[in-house]
């Protein structure tokens, strides 16, 4: 998988984007957005698309920022800057947006950005442990459907220049049968940083249970359980054994 093909897989996986669309739709209009990891430019997309007056993309990849100026440089109120956000200087904004996470959600050191950036949206990711019967391969196409007009919207303007990689990312999907989670284990703030692993997270990890996560943003949320049209069954990182997954949350700080 290419890069640029990656870059699209989060956009489609619906459950994220929608969730971003509807956080935003109450939270973007008429503030000032530092969108920080732009990628494609998706989230800033959907905050002008609700009202933004104005969205700062930064990235910290060149290839990242063009393809994301290709896709939404023509909205007139947004703007693009090539930085690392874990040592840039903002200019002030209302609100800080992200969706720099990795298979696990501390991956891509999103916890370090937040000790330079201190209000990031979204900053916090449940725990849980879940069990499935299986996961099946099926066939699956894109459901406009399923999609947020406004990630619809942006989707198209994809489709111009990278129809073949979308329709590559569709041939197949993994669907978990039989879902069934518990209560919230454990909850990371990452802007507080806060990682001591709570008895009952040490409990499932002790047991050898599949530990998933939950990005929680006001009443949105999604999370990374292998489901119909979700980025998560391409990237298999529903795969971390508990033991792994314990590390990840303990490391890297
Ligand atoms: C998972 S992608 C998300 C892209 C897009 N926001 C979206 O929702 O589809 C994360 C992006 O964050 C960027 N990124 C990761 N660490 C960064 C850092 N320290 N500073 C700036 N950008 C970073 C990556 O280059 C990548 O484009």
């Amino acid at each position: 998988m290419n890069d640029v093909e990656e870059r699209i897989g989060y956009c489609l996986d619906w459950s994220r984007s929608n969730a971003y669309s509807r956080m935003l739709a109450s939270l973007a209009p008429n503030q000032t957005i530092l969108d920080v990891g732009t990628g494609t430019g998706l989230l800033a997309y959907l905050a002008v698309r609700h009202g933004a007056k104005h969205v700062h993309c930064i990235d910290k990849d060149a290839k990242a920022l063009s393809l994301a100026r290709s896709l939404i440089g023509d909205l007139p109120n947004v703007t693009f800057e090539l930085c690392n956000a874990t040592t840039y200087a903002p200019a002030p904004s209302d609100i800080q947006i992200h969706e720099i996470l990795g298979n696990f959600p501390l991956d891509e050191h999103i916890h370090r950005i937040a000790r330079n950036l201190r209000h990031l949206i979204p900053n916090a990711i449940e725990l849980f442990e879940y069990e499935y019967e299986s996961i099946i391969e099926s066939p699956q196409g894109i459901d406009r459907d399923l999609y947020d007009p406004y990630v619809w919207e942006f989707i198209e303007r994809m489709m111009y220049d990278h129809l073949s990689s979308i329709r590559r990312r569709c041939l197949k999907d993994h669907v978990s049968i039989g879902y069934r989670e518990s209560n919230v284990l454990h909850t990371i703030d990452i802007n507080a940083d806060t990682r001591t692993p709570s008895a009952s997270l040490i409990d499932a990890v002790n047991r050898g249970a599949m530990i998933g996560w939950r990005v929680r943003m006001g009443d949105q949320s999604y999370d990374n359980v292998p489901r119909l049209g979700n980025n998560w069954r391409v990237m298999g990182s529903y795969r971390l054994s508990s033991r792994e997954f314990m590390n990840r949350l303990m490391g890297g700080r």
